[in-house]
C-alpha cells in the first residue's frame, strides 16, 4: 500500500516493502543541510576507510562510524567496537539530529522507542556494491534498522530470509529513508554496483547512514 503522509518533515510518500519494512520517500530532505554539515565534521575526524572482510577481501564500500559503538570488519570477523581500530579512540558522538531523524522514521514505520547507539556511514563510489547480508551483529533484534540514503541513486536489494531468495529491487534516492524491523528485521539486503552519476551536492558518490541499536 502506498500512501501520502503529511509529517513534520513535509509530505512524504510511504512504500511498504512487506510486513515491518517501509520506504519513506524524501523523509531526510528537510534536514539534509544539517545532516551534511554533521557528516563533514565526522569524516574530518574519522575518515572513510576500506575495511577487510574476514576472508581477506577489501570491501568496495568505504566506511566510518559515529555513536557509542561502530561496526568494524577485519581478518578476525565483524563486530561492534567502542573504539576506532585505526586511531584507538572513541567514535565521534552521534549527532542529536541523526538520533531524532532515526527515531521519527522508526516511529513512522510503527517502531516506538528506537534507541540507536551506532551509526555506520557507508560511502559508495561508482562500481561499489554491498553483497546480500543480514544485519545480525546487534544484540536486540527487537529494534529496527533505519537507513538514510544521500547522493546519487542506487538500487537497494531487499530479499527474504535466505540468501538465495530473489530480492526486490528498490531504487533509493537522495533523502529516502528505509526502515525494517519486527518480522522483517532479518531479511537479507544489499546494494547493486553503483552506477556512475552526479549529485548536485555530493558529487560522484552515494552516502548511506545505517542506524542501529547494537549493544
Ligand atoms: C547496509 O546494509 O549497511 C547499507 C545499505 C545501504 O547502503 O543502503
Ligand atoms: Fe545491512
Amino acid at each position: 500500500m502506498n500512501l501520502f503522509e503529511d509529517t513534520d518533515r513535509g509530505r512524504t510518500w510511504r512504500e511498504e516493502l512487506g510486513p515491518g519494512a517501509v520506504v519513506l520517500r524524501g523523509f531526510a530532505l528537510a534536514s539534509q543541510a544539517n545532516i551534511l554539515a554533521a557528516l563533514s565534521e565526522i569524516t574530518a575526524k574519522v575518515p572513510f576507510r576500506h575495511m577487510v572482510t574476514p576472508g581477506g577481501l577489501r570491501m568496495s564500500v568505504a566506511m566510518t562510524n559515529c555513536g557509542a559503538c561502530g561496526w568494524v570488519s577485519d581478518r578476525t570477523g565483524y563486530r561492534y567496537d567502542a573504539l576506532d581500530p585505526d586511531s584507538g579512540r572513541s567514535w565521534p558522538a552521534m549527532p542529536e539530529l541523526f538520533l531524532a531523524l532515526a527515531q521519527e522514521a522508526a516511529a513512522s514505520a510503527g517502531f516506538r522507542n528506537f534507541a540507536p547507539d551506532a551509526c555506520l556511514i557507508n560511502r559508495y563510489q561508482p562500481g561499489a556494491r554491498l553483497s546480500l547480508h543480514q544485519d545480525k551483529d546487534e544484540r536486540d533484534f527487537g529494534q529496527p534498522i533505519v537507513s538514510v540514503s544521500l547522493g546519487i541513486p542506487a538500487i537497494f536489494l531487499f530479499g527474504g530470509f535466505r540468501r538465495d531468495d530473489q530480492p526486490m529491487r528498490v531504487p533509493l534516492e537522495h533523502g529516502d529513508v528505509v526502515v525494517w524491523g519486527g518480522p522483517a528485521r532479518l531479511r537479507y539486503h544489499g546494494v547493486m554496483p553503483l552506477k556512475a552519476g552526479h549529485h548536485a551536492v555530493l558529487g560522484e558518490q552515494r552516502i548511506n547512514l545505517t542506524l542501529r541499536k547494537a549493544a
